[in-house]
């Protein structure tokens, strides 16, 4: 039986009388853009994060990029990430100027190594930003501790985390800054492009709001260089509709990763996800190690197995990024574990049949 990576026509069946009203109730009121569905989406994010400021934005990637803006990031400032992330993370330092550092991951987590990120703060560091990769939280106690001392901001990239948990707490609102992507494949996902901010502190979300609409307050006077990304009222209507489902379609996400454990428990040459104990893990992907990585990934995709790699390269090693000096073999796990990494299709509308064919074809393709 063949299985999708993934399946939105699915979810969205499951909801369409609710999507449909929304998106239509929105197209009669004939109010775009920052409307009232916008406003009652932060609203409704702020609480469910446990945060008082939610900003709507038009995508991760600007999250990202307004979050270093509201800090003051600026050229030559130096930002400590993880390397093993989608391109976003650090591709935001570099359009501010900065200098992206690279610190190595966790081998068992696949999120920054905390030691090793607080090894890289020094004078010229101005944030750090941790990736909850795949939807379990970063370490980040020492972070907090390390970047704290010296008033460093720890921005969150939560684009594929919403709901996660680091020490009970959402991620989002465990640093000062968290960043959410709402793009369709994410585990809140609107049926476009979409990303907000969540902040406890007023004035940074002051901030964010200004810096969305070109740095305008009162509109039409600059107060500062901002940048257009603002989340649409059709999104945000699609949202306010999903967000109310988020926590049951991230239980069933747990359940079908405990399912894959079970399956794959005593197989040899497949190492599951581990999950460290200061996280809950809400499995926006379920990723193995394996060896001959790419050969399973065509087998399986040759017998209508959905699976990917996220990601074949860390970010050190793009070419884009030759200039800042790094080369094969100056961060070994996170390069080991790109060379190893194979998602697997989980999605809340998957059936355990499905999970099971699943299971049972990586195990013949090893
Ligand atoms: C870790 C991470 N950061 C940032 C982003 C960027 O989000 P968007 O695609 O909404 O710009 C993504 C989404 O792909 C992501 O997975």
């Amino acid at each position: 039986m063949p299985v999708p990576f993934l399946d939105l026509k699915k979810q969205y069946a499951s909801i369409k009388s609710e999507i449909d009203a929304a998106v239509m109730g929105v197209i009669e009121e004939c109010n775009f853009i920052m409307g009232p569905n916008v406003a009652a989406f932060e609203k409704e994010l702020a609480g469910y994060l446990e945060a008082p400021h939610a900003v709507a934005c038009a995508s991760g990637s600007d999250a990202l990029l307004l979050a270093l803006m509201a800090v003051g990031i600026k050229p030559g400032d130096e930002v400590v990430t993880t390397p093993f992330t989608f391109f976003a993370t650090a591709g935001a330092i570099a359009r501010l100027g900065a200098v992206p550092v690279f610190a190595d991951i966790d081998e068992r987590t696949f999120n920054l190594d905390a030691k090793k990120a607080v090894d890289k703060i020094n004078s010229k560091t101005k944030a750090v930003i941790a990736v909850h990769l795949y939807g379990q939280s970063a370490e980040m106690a020492p972070l907090l501790a390390a970047a704290g001392d010296k008033k460093i901001p720890v921005i969150e990239d939560c684009a594929q985390a919403i709901g996660a948990r680091y020490e009970n707490k959402p991620v989002a609102s465990v640093g000062d800054i968290g960043c959410l992507s709402f793009f369709p494949t994410k585990n809140l996902g609107c049926y476009g492009d979409g990303g907000a901010l969540i902040t406890r502190n007023p004035e940074i979300a002051d901030k964010l709001k200004i810096l969305r609409v070109h740095g305008a307050k009162p509109k039409y006077f600059h107060k500062f260089i901002g940048i257009n990304s603002r989340l649409d009222e059709i999104q945000a209507a699609v949202l306010r509709v999903k967000l109310k489902y988020v926590d049951g379609w991230n239980r069933r996400r747990k359940e079908i990763a405990a399912e894959y454990d079970g399956l794959f428990k005593g197989a040899r040459g497949v190492s599951v996800p581990y999950n460290a104990p200061y996280a809950d893990h809400i499995y926006h992907q379920y990723a193995i190690l394996v060896d001959n990585r790419d050969a399973v990934l065509k087998k399986l995709n040759a017998d209508k197995i959905g699976a990917g790699v996220y990601y074949p390269e860390p970010v050190h090693l793009q070419e884009c990024f030759k200039y800042l000096g790094y080369k094969k073999g100056d961060l070994p796990a996170s390069e080991e574990v790109s060379s190893r990494i194979l998602s697997l299709p989980i999605y809340p509308e998957m059936s355990g049949a499905e999970v099971k064919e699943v299971a049972d074809a990586v195990m013949a393709a090893l």
